[in-house]
């Protein structure tokens, strides 16, 4: 079989086999096809598409790249939460300690800010000392007590994905469903949870700008899923503005504790336990997500969830009482304000140009290489919805340095819409498609 065969009938519009498929992925990862050649096939799947039957087969190629999480030993029910990445999105690391708390095991694997989207990582890696390197015997032992522990891929799970990712970042081939839909299905079918609640965003922070497109992905996301054994419900959810009112790594860390005391943003709030809910139905804690969401209510009043998310912090290696001592004061010190140039309605805040303005501030990274900031962020005062006067703080604004502040403030000025008249009410989960 040849390379340049197989990128061809693509580019014509044909269904790959599976052979195909294993000879292109494992060529790639055994180093014996170039780059090149898989960034043209990659660009001819992003404009040919794939089959269902195809998306399974390169998901399942590329798992078995690598090796999976060894789970057994450890009672479930296992279930995680992945995004497909937003601005503000902090859901994770309310979620993971949140359903610990009614029994669920969350066995977490996250990612780093790339562009213009966050990563857990980086957020928790601003509370000091905070490990998120964990050896799978250290990911097994916390999982087991804690009910959730919260890593980084290792290099064994999913090399397929480590090495196609960054090569569709440079190619212009990340916006494809179905390389989407392989890319995030194999790393967390490799991580051993049994059931997935997929946040699929849509809107101007989100890869799928369109709720049409976002349905797509999310349907690839619940069939493929569910035709490889596990129980999928993915909630299509509102990223046109950013979500809560911190943007930046410490920041997002605190407002976390702000939620897991009850004081969370309603529109955080929202999506966290209409997420958190459907977790406890896949783990067989709840018979719908009504019933799962009074129960994540519930168990939010009882602080248990924040002990939980405390124990993990000290598990981790992260300094406890430093993250309390620090709260509301670890900020970089060039900052500014930005205010409101009318009096009105703000209509919205652009998620993707404070992603945008995130990323000189420091709070995200360009490139994979990229150090993040941990002080560096944006502040919210007011959102899409409230009424402002001329001169009123939006939002407060912190660079890594002078340069870096100086760079985002245009952007963040034009983030702002603002309207005469009251916008109407936006409704932050649109739709739900589930497997069971
Ligand atoms: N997140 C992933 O892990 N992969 C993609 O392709 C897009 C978002």
């Amino acid at each position: 079989m040849r390379a340049v065969d197989v990128i061809m009938n693509k580019r014509s519009g044909a269904e790959l086999t599976r052979e195909e498929i294993e000879f292109l992925i494992g060529g790639y990862v055994a180093g014996t096809i170039p780059d090149y050649q898989i960034a043209a096939w990659a660009m001819a799947v992003f404009f040919r598409g794939m089959t269902p039957a195809e998306t399974g087969v390169l998901t399942e190629v590329m798992l078995r790249s690598g090796t999976v999480m060894d789970l057994s030993g450890i009672a479930g029910p296992f279930v995680d939460k992945h995004s497909t990445g937003g601005v503000g999105d902090k859901t994770s690391l309310v979620i993971a300690p949140l359903v610990a708390s009614l029994g669920i095991k969350d066995p977490m694997m996250s990612g780093r800010a790339l562009g213009h989207t966050g990563g857990t990582l980086d957020k928790l890696e601003a509370i000091p000392g905070y490990r998120t390197d964990l050896t799978a015997a250290e990911f097994r032992d916390f999982l087991s007590r804690d009910g959730f522990a919260m890593t980084g891929q290792t290099k064994e799970i999913v090399p397929a994905d480590r090495l196609l990712y960054s090569l569709r970042d440079v190619t212009g081939t990340v916006e494809s469903i179905p390389l989407i839909t392989a890319s995030i299905l194999s790393k967390k079918v490799a991580e051993g949870a049994e059931g997935l609640v997929f946040d699929v965003k849509f809107g101007s922070g989100a890869f799928m700008k369109d709720f049409a497109d976002a349905e797509k992905l999310a349907s690839s996301l619940v069939d493929t899923g569910a035709a490889m054994g596990k129980k999928v419900i993915a909630l299509l959810t509102d990223m046109d503005q950013p979500l809560g009112t911190m943007v930046g790594n410490f920041l997002e860390v605190e407002e976390c504790l702000d939620c897991l005391e009850g004081k969370g943003a309603a529109d955080l709030m929202e999506v966290t336990l209409e997420l958190s809910a459907r977790m406890v139905v896949l783990g067989g804690k709840a018979k719908d997500s009504s019933e799962g969401r009074r129960l994540c209510e519930q168990a939010l009043a009882t602080g248990k969830p924040l002990e939980l998310f405390l124990a993990n912090v000290g598990r981790q290696g992260g300094d406890v009482k430093r993250l309390l001592e620090l709260r509301g004061s670890y900020r970089s010190d060039h900052s500014a304000d930005v205010r409101a140039e009318e009096s009105g309605y703000l209509a919205r805040i652009d998620a993707l140009k404070v992603g945008r303005a995130g990323v000189s501030l420091g709070v995200g990274r360009d490139r994979t290489q990229d150090a993040v900031s941990p002080v560096a962020g944006v502040r919210f005062h007011a959102k899409g919805g409230d009424r402002v006067k001329a001169g009123d703080p939006v939002m407060t604004v912190w660079g890594k340095d002078d340069a870096s502040l100086k760079a985002a403030l245009p952007l963040l000025r034009s983030s702002i819409e603002y309207s005469r008249e009251a916008p109407p009410p936006r409704k932050l989960v649109r739709k739900e498609i589930s497997s069971i």
